[in-house]
């Protein structure tokens, strides 16, 4: 299987879905093979739909005992990113697309980070590499001290699986599932032992304030509800950093408010930190820190 460097060109449609995309793959990778790169040509959301779709219909008892989640970083004192000078660029045929063009940032523990910018100024291709589901072309990210593109492929998925928690624009949930099946499945994909679940999923669906909405199937909650439980889900394996890519687009402005009312409060309660994209100005003030982004660069 090619690396996600050499094969990237030419498959990008929209940065969104290809960091859906690219996060469902890696599943797939984790499912079939969990030795293998984490990416291929399978095409976007299908992605996440078939691979949880395998892992909820496992059954759990035949797979191995789950391991309790070991860290893999050593203790660090610093910044859950550090950033520098990272280049990215694409090739489209005969054409080389330079996307990012230098980029140094830092993200602090239990801050808000945001990142903003215009359409195509390059958000997602970052986000992609903060979450090391690509690497730059050239450049340095340290993941608490760690520099991710020391790591083989292996020991960087197992990062995203373990220490990364994702979010996106479309919920990213499985249809059929209830909103405490959903949480639940995530945290069997990462292995933590069965024994955890009742408590944890009980715990994630209470800081999203859904305790009374577990029974609840997708089709039968609200948008901004359905991302609350993406959000349960994508903090339930207690992850230290994470990654959302404009979460609050698709909702109006009440229930984007409490998106971001219930990243303040996970902050807080799970000590996570979180590095997301938008658009919406209103939703910028409650950050601790805004990066802009033009044309694959931060405005000073
Ligand atoms: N795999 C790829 N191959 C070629 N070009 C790419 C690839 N990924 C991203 N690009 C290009 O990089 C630029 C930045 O894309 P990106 O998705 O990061 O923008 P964005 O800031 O997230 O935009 P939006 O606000 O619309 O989500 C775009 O011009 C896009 O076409
Ligand atoms: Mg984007």
């Amino acid at each position: 299987m090619k690396s996600a460097k050499s094969q990237s060109g030419g498959k990008h449609a929209k940065g969104h879905t290809e960091q859906q995309n690219t996060a469902g793959q890696e599943a797939s990778a984790y499912i079939s093979d969990p030795d293998s790169p984490s990416i291929d040509s399978q095409s976007i959301g299908d992605g996440i739909i078939q691979d949880e779709v395998a892992v909820a219909a496992a059954e759990p008892e035949a797979k191995s005992q789950p391991k309790a989640k070991a860290s893999l970083l050593p203790p660090y004192d610093g910044p859950v990113l550090e950033v520098r000078n990272v280049h990215r660029s694409f090739q489209t045929g005969s054409r080389i697309i330079h996307v990012l063009k230098g980029i140094d940032m830092e993200v602090n523990p239990q801050q808000l980070v945001m990142l903003k910018g215009r359409s195509g100024s390059g958000k997602t291709t970052l986000l992609n590499m903060l979450g090391g589901l690509d690497q730059p072309s050239s450049g340095d990210i340290l993941f608490s001290g760690q520099p991710l593109q020391d790591w083989g492929d292996r020991k960087r998925t197992s990062l995203r699986r373990k220490e990364i928690g994702f979010i996106f624009q479309a919920y990213a949930l499985m249809p059929l599932l209830s909103a405490w099946e959903n949480v639940e499945l995530s945290l069997r994909m990462a292995d933590v032992p069965r024994s955890e679940w009742k408590d944890r999923v009980g715990h994630c669906l209470d800081l999203v304030g859904l305790s009374k909405r577990v029974k609840h199937r997708p089709f039968e909650m609200s948008g901004g509800e359905q991302q609350r439980v993406a959000i349960a889900k994508a903090i339930a394996h207690r992850p230290r950093l994470l990654l959302a890519d404009e979460p609050t687009a698709e909702l109006d402005s009440k229930m984007g408010a409490q998106v971001m009312s219930v990243f303040r409060n996970i902050i807080e309660v799970e000590q996570v930190t979180i590095c997301m994209t938008t658009h919406d100005p209103t939703i910028l003030e409650v950050a601790d820190h805004v990066y802009e982004m033009a044309d694959g660069r931060f405005i000073k």
